[in-house]
């Protein structure tokens, strides 16, 4: 168990790099075990997420090595599609896995994905998805087994615009006999940059980014060795921008495409802060206390993404006036706003809108993150808060940001993990 204490009050300055895409790198992990070969993630972060699915490519007879931002992963030995049950309930990203599996072996025996309790996340688009690709289901006690002798492409419609079942989808077709064609599918960024990976190998897919893709199956992937560098965490750079909205200030994020966080940066341009946008960096100045937010809904991209939401609240406790936050896209992702309150923000929650009223000041205290990005919430709050915060349950927020203190500490602010 850890923890972080911070001395909130200190203005932030100074150049801060974004890491890859968690969200990117998950998938591509996943990807890996379809190939043979060793494939290099340049500025790849050993988040604690990412550990757990190089640990079940581990299980499964992948390999993998890990070294000044360089992940290795190596799959051409894999020899199982049995994935470990305690390691696969412990993340959500591990659903990620069917797809490539039934697409090398055909069969899988599974658990039922852990992660962020955010809401009721069932697999159930997924398994219609493999099922509609010609995989059946069995269930033995807490396993659940995928079988299928061929995997036919179809036409599959989704009933929601969901980045996981798009990405699992288009691997699994990707091996697949004929032409799968998705439609409603996600239009992600960390989706685009997927099938970009996939391509290197000889993967035909079209449509990556809009609402319909297609995939012509082929019999293999290419074998080859290969170096790709997944695109960077637009959470992450989210997550600084709203920081230093906070505390005032001016950074420099690097490693960001602007072009993936639109949704936030219409946001908040012009509410009391400079920005200035390049190929890859956002830079940012604060100039004094902005007003409250136009009314926000979280939705699918390229619309606000549910990732910042909680962020977005901490940012909106300290505004002048009232902001309506509505959260589309889980359902129960408020409950970290409680413990904002305990900060002394001044939030009410009717259904999944929140109603957040500016106050002047928010007072540090012990607050408990409840999942990794209502507990990047709280780092927000506890900068800009007077006197100490301390978090609790810090290692959740590791899941997601690699030395998210070591580089606040770099832009001035005074935060320490105990
Ligand atoms: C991904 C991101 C996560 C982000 C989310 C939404 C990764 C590793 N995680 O998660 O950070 O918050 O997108 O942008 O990329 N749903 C079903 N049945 C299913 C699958 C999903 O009902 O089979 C529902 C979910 O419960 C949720 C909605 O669809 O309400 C969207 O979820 P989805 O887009 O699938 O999120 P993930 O891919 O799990």
């Amino acid at each position: 168990m850890s923890k972080y204490v911070i001395s909130g009050g200190n203005k932030l300055y100074g150049s801060v790099k974004a890491q890859s895409a968690k969200n990117a790198l998950l998938p591509l992990i996943s990807a890996c075990i379809m190939i043979e070969g060793e494939v290099t993630f340049t500025n790849s972060s050993m988040l604690g997420d990412v550990s757990i699915m190089l640990s079940i490519i581990k299980s499964l007879g992948g390999n993998y090595t890990y070294s000044n931002g360089n992940l290795k992963v190596d799959c051409t030995n894999l020899y199982s599609s049995e994935m470990p049950c305690d390691l696969t309930r412990k993340i959500r990203a591990s659903v990620f896995m069917l797809g490539p599996l039934l697409a090398r072996f055909k069969n899988v025996v599974t658990y039922l994905p852990g992660g962020c309790q955010i809401g009721s996340r069932p697999i159930d688009m997924h398994l219609d998805g493999f099922k509609a690709l010609g995989v059946k289901e069995f269930n033995d006690g807490d396993a659940l087994i995928l079988k299928s002798k061929k995997l036919r492409g179809t036409k599959i419609k989704l009933k929601y615009a969901s980045v996981g079942v798009t990405e699992n989808l288009i691997m699994c077709a990707v091996l697949s006999e004929g032409e799968t064609v998705l439609l409603n599918s996600a239009k992600e960024p960390e989706i685009v940059c997927l099938v970009k990976f996939l391509r290197l190998f000889g993967a035909k897919i079209k449509g990556e980014g809009t609402s319909t893709i297609v995939i012509e199956g082929v019999k293999k992937l290419k074998s080859k060795n290969i170096t790709f560098m997944p695109i960077s965490d637009r959470i992450e750079v989210g997550t600084y921008i709203l920081s230093v909205l906070g505390t005032g200030g001016e950074i420099e994020v690097e490693n960001a495409n602007f072009l993936h966080n639109v949704a936030l940066i219409k946001k908040i341009y012009n509410n009391a802060c400079k920005i200035i946008l390049t190929n890859d960096k956002i830079y940012i100045k604060c100039v004094g206390i902005g007003k409250s937010l136009s009314y926000t809904r979280t939705a699918p991209y390229p619309k606000f993404p549910t990732d910042l939401q909680t962020p977005l609240c901490a940012y909106a406790t300290t505004l002048n006036g009232t902001s309506y936050v509505e959260e589309s896209v889980f359902d129960n992702r408020f409950m970290q706003l409680k413990e904002l309150e305990r900060m002394g923000a001044k939030i009410s929650v009717n259904g999944n809108v929140s109603k957040i009223e500016g106050v002047n000041e928010l007072v540090g205290t012990a607050v408990t993150a409840l999942d990794l990005r209502g507990g990047a919430s709280l780092i927000i709050a506890g900068l800009k808060a007077s006197g100490q915060t301390v978090i609790d349950n810090a290692q959740i927020i590791e899941r997601g940001y690699l030395d998210i203190e070591k580089k606040l500490s770099l832009l001035g602010a005074d935060i320490k993990k105990v």
